[in-house]
């Protein structure tokens, strides 16, 4: 005879991973996950996939729930994208810190005072900046939205620095940067590093195009979080350093169990700061009370929704 799962006090049942499977059931809902998060949130997951994948994932998604397990600006392209679903988010406070960095009003005014420029946008903002946008871009296709435009055509690139510095400079294209960072990408240790690559001869360094352009030097394959998984796959190399957040790893290991993967840890080696606060304030814990209680739901003013969906668009379609 099975033993029945007894809730605990606060209604969180023992079996949390079985009431996620049944409520996923019985709401008609789909779980999308960010490779930074927990690995079992990760595990539960029907799709874990980098922005763009997430993004495009979204827009096809026939599901009535989607339950977000990402960040804020995440959930919001989700809603942008796919309006008539119901878009839940395990944590409402997961922000970012490349989004909170660029208030819609400030880039608006830099756009005043550039009006020839167009604005190509980092999909780690808010629906407000993406609104006033020209075109939006995530770390797979920035350089493929650069090119989209002519050789003449003055751009600003907001908010990451890093990614806009690295396109920049690889497509020999000066672009005007708004100086947002990632909080976990800046703070890479690089003597780490470079101590990490003389103990392992033959390593190869991968990092994710938001660290700071000293680390982006000195790596030997640049690419986003989808870009490092495929290079750790299919790379000759056995043994890799990782500048990038670390819940990549859980995929990394899962594709290739035969690699060595080492994370490059952050400045200050006692605390976990290259792991994105943000990513990690989702639990299954706060997956479970999503899908019981409906809540929270992202919701949308429906002008923002448009005007941000225009610029989405435009880079779907490249
Ligand atoms: P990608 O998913 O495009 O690699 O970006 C990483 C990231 O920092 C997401 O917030
Ligand atoms: Fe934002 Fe950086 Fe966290 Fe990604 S890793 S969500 S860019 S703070």
């Amino acid at each position: 005879m099975s033993t029945p799962d007894l809730s605990t006090p606060d209604g969180i049942p023992h079996d949390l991973l079985g009431a996620i499977e049944r409520l996923k059931k019985e709401r008609n809902a789909v779980i999308l996950a960010h490779y930074y998060q927990e690995p079992d949130i990760q595990d539960v997951a029907d799709f874990i996939g980098d922005s763009l994948q997430l993004a495009r994932a979204a827009q096809g998604s026939t599901a009535d729930v989607i339950l977000f397990c990402g960040v804020h600006f995440m959930a919001e392209t989700a809603k942008i994208l796919n309006p008539t679903r119901t878009v839940l988010i395990p944590d409402m406070q997961a922000g970012c810190s490349l989004a909170d960095a660029c208030p819609a009003p400030m880039l608006a005014r830099m756009k005043a005072k550039h009006p020839d420029h167009k604005v190509i946008s980092y999909i780690n903002c808010s629906a407000a900046v993406k609104a006033i946008s020209d075109v939006i871009c995530t770390s797979s296709n920035a350089e493929k939205v650069v090119a989209s435009f002519p050789a003449d055509q003055p751009l600003i690139f907001a908010p990451d620095r890093n990614l806009g510095g690295y396109i920049a400079k690889k497509m020999n294209r000066p672009m005007l940067l708004w100086p947002g960072t990632c909080m976990v990408h800046e703070t890479f240790n690089e003597r780490r590093m470079i101590e990490l690559q003389l103990q392992h001869p033959g390593s190869k360094i991968i990092a994710h195009p938001e660290c700071e352009p000293s680390l982006l030097e000195k790596a030997d394959f640049i690419g986003s979080t989808s870009a490092l998984l495929d290079y750790v796959e299919h790379s000759p190399a056995s043994t890799f350093i990782i500048a990038t957040e670390p819940g990549i790893l859980h995929q990394m290991a899962k594709q290739a169990p035969t690699k060595t993967l080492i994370p490059l840890p952050g400045i200050d080696e006692t605390c976990a700061c290259n792991e994105c606060p943000h990513m990690k304030r989702n639990t299954l814990e706060k997956m479970y009370l999503a899908l019981r209680d409906m809540k929270p739901e992202l919701t949308m003013d429906e002008d923002l929704r448009v005007a941000a969906l225009k610029p989405l668009t435009r880079m779907l379609a490249l």
